[in-house]
């Protein structure tokens, strides 16, 4: 084990992360859920349909519940759970024999040497680790080395522009000599409290509870080894390692609609002109909240599907929205329907990671309607849509698909297109 594998390994021993939990049934009868799921993110990871048979999950960089996770709720996938921590790794067996977990196998070591288990992955999940690779390309070269040829791989990588305060942080504990003990954290967390109002890690500080957690502290601020990636940067990693861009999990991060809701439609509109690519990194430069980016990529090839459907593509009516996890009808309230009912029908909130939306009637029929099995066609033929022209209905339910997708909430299923 080198230097830098041989740190971090003793990290994730002593600190192992996330703060595990015990019961996996509770947990996701709570509502918890992981981003990139296969089971619920399908959509993303391959639009043109999933590969017709039992996937093989890899978790790489499994921590203490991701691979137990993905076999509880995939229980027709064989998973493999691969960490070098064995502290990690215990709590993950843990899970496997309380929810008798048949489906899934753990190894110890590292995902840099992931093609000595040999086999291919139909899907691979790597959330939170590549960066903490002295050579993130070496350990991104060995996923894409066993991911099957139309398999797909969803990445959490860290976002820079977020944790520039938390890079000052790590920073001034190393030079401080701060190791990574009970007095060390105790020493951080006092350090931390004194920080001045505007000092950029105090902005990071306010939306990351976690750091309660003596486990989340190490990981933030004392660890030895991580680094940060822009939106030009993930994408250029992906390119030089033969893998191509699929779609961010959450889009609402990177659209401009989205994102840049605060700003007026002058600045909004300039950005939303620009090509995708350019769109994101501006956003990601105007927005300064993402700490992560989160990510589906695939083998490059010139079959794949891009990243953002084409509504007007011939065949857009056979598409199969799926609402993402997360969102759900918070209140009805009232509100002017506008095109979509008559004026003051009451109104339904949906709200999802922190954003709300307020919907008419009309509007909300379709959000409901797509539940994963109806196509575009069944939902214009909803009966809460009859009051809208038929000469007009195709271009509004568009509009308000195509809306849905940017602030994030829906993926498309494109079979057949
Ligand atoms: C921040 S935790 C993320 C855990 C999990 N993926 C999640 O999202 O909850 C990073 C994990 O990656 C593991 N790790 C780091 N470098 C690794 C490597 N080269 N090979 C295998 N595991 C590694 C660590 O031991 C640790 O458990």
């Amino acid at each position: 084990m080198d230097d830098v594998t041989g740190m971090v390994a003793r990290q994730y021993d002593a600190y192992a992360y996330p703060e595990p939990f015990t019961d996996l049934a509770a947990q996701v009868a709570g509502g918890y859920f992981e981003y990139g799921n296969p089971r619920d993110y399908a959509a993303l990871l391959w639009p043109e349909g999933r590969p017709q048979r039992p996937l093989r999950i890899l978790a790489a960089g499994c921590g203490t519940v991701q691979a137990a996770y993905l076999a509880y709720t995939n229980r027709d996938a064989e998973v493999t759970g691969v960490d070098l921590s064995e502290a990690s790794l215990a709590h993950e067996r843990y899970l496997q024999e309380r929810h008798s977990l048949t489906n899934l196998r753990l190894f110890r070591g590292d995902l840099r040497r992931v093609g000595e288990i040999g086999r291919a992955f139909d899907c691979i999940v790597c959330s939170g680790v590549l960066h903490h690779l002295a050579d993130p390309d070496e350990g991104l070269r060995a996923l894409a080395g066993v991911l099957a040829s139309d398999g797909a791989m969803t990445l959490m990588l860290y976002g820079a522009t977020a944790r520039t305060g938390v890079y000052m942080l790590q920073d001034a504990l190393r030079r401080l000599g701060v190791p990574q003990t009970t007095e060390g954290i105790a020493f951080a967390r006092r350090l931390v409290e004194q920080l001045p109002e505007q000092h950029f890690a105090r902005w990071y500080l306010s939306g990351a509870a976690e750091l309660r957690h003596d486990a989340a502290l190490v990981d933030t601020f004392l660890h030895p080894q991580d680094r940060a990636y822009t939106v030009p940067q993930v994408l250029e990693l992906l390119e030089r390692n033969g893998l191509a861009f699929q779609g961010w999990v959450d889009n609402s991060h990177y659209h401009a609609d989205a994102a840049l809701a605060r700003f007026s439609p002058e600045v909004r509109g300039a950005v939303a002109a620009l090509p995708a690519r350019e769109q994101w990194a501006v956003v990601e430069m105007l927005t300064q909240s993402l700490g992560m980016h989160m990510l589906a990529a695939r083998h490059a090839g010139p079959a794949l599907l891009g990243a953002e459907p084409d509504f007007t593509a011939p065949g857009w009516q056979q598409w199969v929205p799926h609402r993402v996890p997360g969102l759900q009808r918070v209140s009805a309230r009232q509100v002017g329907a506008g095109a979509y009912g008559a004026s003051a029908q009451p109104g339904v909130v949906f709200s999802r990671n922190g954003q709300t939306i307020e919907l008419g009637p009309g509007q909300a029929a379709l959000l409901d309607g797509t539940d994963g099995s109806r196509r575009v066609s069944d939902l214009l033929a909803l009966p809460a849509l009859a009051h809208v022209p038929p000469v007009s209905r195709e271009a509004v339910v568009r509009e308000f698909l195509m809306q849905m997708w940017r602030l994030g909430h829906l993926l498309f299923s494109r079979v057949g297109a």
